[in-house]
């Protein structure tokens, strides 16, 4: 296979073609998106028509599926989680600066989003390299991070107690009550197939730095949030119908833009645990 790349933006992205992710695909040719997949961060794909078992199959050639634990996937396909946003729906899935499953104890590497029915305009995910944001700081306070972990939890998402954005959407939320496990990460993860370092905090799943208070882990939090959404860090996707991204969550924050009411929006995605 010879797949056509065309980077999207300077820090990640790019979009292939060339390409039927319905299979059924050879290994060379999964080693061939999987290389684009960790070079460039976040890869995208047009006009795929991927039933959800194609989905699945196609998700488990890069390893485990995840079944997520608050939000109910589809009932033949429970590795399949359905993204909807319906017209009457005020909140979005993801609307917010995020890499997914981070509160977990082995956090997705990887997610795979397929559009099925996309509004007629508004609906864009916004990608941000996590990598380019950690580069970008100064040595000194790279020398600070390098020696902090973070403490991450679902609970300000998921919990009945929670902001609980997620439970006003259309989207199935399983019971959530009592959502108090919390894990701990490194500030700076180094990836496992690249080398490249990246920040692996997010000001939607973690807490706080471990070993200090909210309070004390709040103005530091703030700044590399704000930091690690700097524009040139980013990579804008439009949507159109069977379009899919695949972003790897070791290195990449997304956030589902919610500037279509009125309209629907129906995308489905897996999700790859680490292996
Ligand atoms: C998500 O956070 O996985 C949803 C992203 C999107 O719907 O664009």
């Amino acid at each position: 296979m010879t797949l056509q790349i065309r980077k999207t933006a300077g820090a990640l992205g790019a979009e292939l073609s060339g390409v039927d992710l319905a299979g059924p695909l050879s290994d060379a040719q999964i080693a061939e998106i999987r290389q684009a997949f960790v070079d460039h961060q976040v890869i995208f794909f047009r006009d795929q028509a991927l039933s959800p078992d194609q989905q699945r199959a196609f998700g488990r050639r890069f390893g485990p599926l995840n079944i997520h634990p608050y939000v109910a996937g589809m009932a033949d396909f429970p590795e399949v989680m359905e993204v909807i946003k319906e017209p009457q729906d005020r909140t979005n899935f993801g609307g917010g600066w995020h890499s997914d499953m981070s509160f977990l104890e082995r956090p997705a590497i990887a997610s795979i989003l397929h559009a099925i029915e996309i509004p007629d305009w508004g609906g864009d995910t916004l990608f941000a390299s996590q990598a380019a944001a950690y580069e970008a700081l100064t040595p000194g306070l790279k020398a600070v991070l390098d020696g902090l972990n973070g403490v991450h939890s679902a609970g300000r998402e998921y919990s009945a107690k929670g902001h609980s954005a997620q439970k006003r959407s259309s989207m199935v939320v399983a019971e959530a009550e009592g959502v108090t496990g919390e894990y701990i990460h490194p500030v700076v993860l180094t990836h496992a197939e690249t080398g490249r370092r990246a920040l692996y905090v997010n000001p939607a799943f973690t807490e706080r730095f471990d070993g200090w208070s909210k309070r004390e882990s709040k103005p530091l939090l703030d700044f590399l949030f704000e930091h690690s959404r700097y524009e040139a860090f980013t990579t804008r996707f439009t949507w159109s119908p069977g379009a899919v991204a695949m972003w790897d969550n070791r290195s990449v924050w997304h956030f589902a833009l919610n500037d279509y009411p009125g309209q629907r929006r129906h995308m489905r995605r897996v999700t790859i645990d680490a292996a």
